[in-house]
């Protein structure tokens, strides 16, 4: 391995798994921007290329595997300058395995070590040997990463906590990414002015497990989720806010009462149930009821009756009974989701739930089918339903084909209209004329710009 020249490396990222990562991707590019690296689009070539991984279930582990073959031989083309990197959760559960089945990968970094990539590419150049850091001090990362001021566009993504103490049978997520940790909110406040300076209009903010939030306030005291997005929505220019992803028992009454009195947040909230059966809720350690998470939407339909409500579902968790999954089917039936994400439960080396009698793969695949023709259904009509309404358009730029801009409804739908203008970063009353089965098609109706409301 050899130095290239300052300022004329190529950095090519590849981003597998949650908005977490994207996040993460943009502040590692952002972070080598400062050593000569630019963003390129294809790995062919390039002097450096980070894979940011994902954990969460097998098949997304899996992927990295064959991606890193593909890797080898585009590295093997540049004579083995090609430096390859292995970030993410997969580098921070399984570093050694990764260095062992592939030793041409040069840097295995874990989720809380981002900030040292400089030093250690420099060590693999020094040393050329591969570089492990999967150290799990998770204090000072959020100190050492640059922040997101440079431009994401009109939707931007800013993390405030990161890491997980719920612990629940299947998931990886507290092994990798570690305890929970919120970002003082002066740091998060700073940062989402200068997104906002740099054209941003709607922020998400995000953590694995974001409204446990708890950062340090400016006062010293303890901020709630709510507090930060009632000092956000104060931001001049920042139009819309979410924040993703939730925990049922983590939605406090002050939570709530927020999508009633913040003017800023979005009428839509992602809110993973994961089973209707509180058996399974319980196997789980879901720490909540079925009945919490009921209570929690109509509350919310309450305060908001335009709400909208994504979620997460697994199907066939170690003993998930037919009446189990009838649980999970009637909750959704009942729900109405605007769109929800369902996986087969897939085991997870060192999680509880690995080592119980798993169910038979046709079970969970009969089961999956089931209920992601409920879910489609659902989508479908959510969609439909917004056929003939005039809504607030947030527009993110042009369309597809010349003529057309395109933008986000407030439940993140992306909505496209012919214009003769564009109208990057603002929002417009818009008709909504046809529903496609993830997109919407629509007629401006106004153009005075209104709040997220
Ligand atoms: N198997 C299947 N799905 C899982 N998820 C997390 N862990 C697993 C697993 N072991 C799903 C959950 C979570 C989403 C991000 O991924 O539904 O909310
Ligand atoms: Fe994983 Fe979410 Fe459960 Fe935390 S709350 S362990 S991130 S599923």
């Amino acid at each position: 391995m050899t130095l290239g020249t300052p300022n004329t490396r190529k950095l090519h990222v590849v981003t597998h798994g949650c908005q977490m990562n994207v996040y993460d991707s943009a502040r590692m590019a952002d972070l080598l921007a400062p050593l000569g690296y630019t963003t390129v689009d294809a790995p062919e070539g390039a002097d450096m290329v980070i894979m940011n991984t994902c954990h969460i279930r097998e098949r997304a582990a899996d992927k990295v595997f064959s991606a890193l073959g593909r890797l080898r031989v585009l590295k093997e083309e540049t004579g083995g300058r090609m430096m390859i990197a292995v970030t993410g959760c997969v580098a921070q559960a399984e570093g050694e395995v990764i260095l062992k089945r592939a030793p041409y990968v040069d840097l295995v970094v874990g989720p809380q070590a981002y900030h040292k990539l400089p030093e250690l590419i420099a060590q693999v150049h020094r040393t050329n040997k591969s570089v492990l850091n999967t150290d799990f001090p998770a204090e000072q990362k959020f100190d050492f990463l640059p922040d997101a001021a440079a431009s994401q566009g009109v939707i931007a993504n800013l993390t405030i906590q990161e890491g997980c103490d719920k612990f629940c049978s299947f998931c990886v997520v507290p092994y990798t990414r570690g305890a929970e940790a919120s970002r003082p909110a002066a740091s998060i406040i700073a940062e989402a002015t200068r997104m906002v300076a740099g054209g941003s209009r709607e922020i998400a903010l995000l953590g694995q497990n974001v409204n446990a939030y708890h950062g340090e306030g400016p006062d010293g005291s303890a901020w709630s989720l709510a507090r930060l997005l009632a000092e956000l929505a104060e931001i001049p220019g920042l139009l819309r806010l979410r924040y993703t992803t939730s925990h049922p028992s983590d939605m406090t009454e002050e939570l709530l009462l927020a999508h009633r009195d913040n003017h800023a947040l979005m009428p839509y909230l992602h809110l993973p149930v994961q089973s209707g059966s509180d058996k399974i809720l319980n196997a789980m350690n879901r720490k909540h009821k079925a009945d919490d998470f009921r209570r929690i939407i109509a509350r919310l339909r309450d305060l908001r009756p335009d709400m909208a409500f994504t979620s997460d579902f697994i199907v066939g968790h170690p003993g998930e009974s037919d009446a189990d999954f009838e649980a999970t089917m009637a909750l959704v039936r009942e729900t109405r989701f605007a769109l929800a994400y369902s996986f087969k439960y897939s085991t997870r080396p060192g999680t509880p739930a690995a080592g119980l009698p798993q169910l038979p793969e046709e079970v969970k695949d009969a089961r999956l089918y089931e209920l992601q023709a409920e879910l489609r259904r659902q989508q479908d009509e959510f969609n439909a339903s917004t056929v003939g309404l005039t809504t607030p358009v947030l527009f993110t730029g042009t369309g597809r084909y010349g003529g057309q801009i395109a933008g986000r409804s407030l439940y993140a739908q992306p909505v496209v209209v012919e214009s003769p203008v564009e109208l990057t970063g603002e929002i417009h009353t818009v008709t909504i004329t046809h529903a496609n089965p993830n997109s919407l098609l629509g007629t401006l109706t106004q153009s005075k710009e209104t709040k997220a409301a």
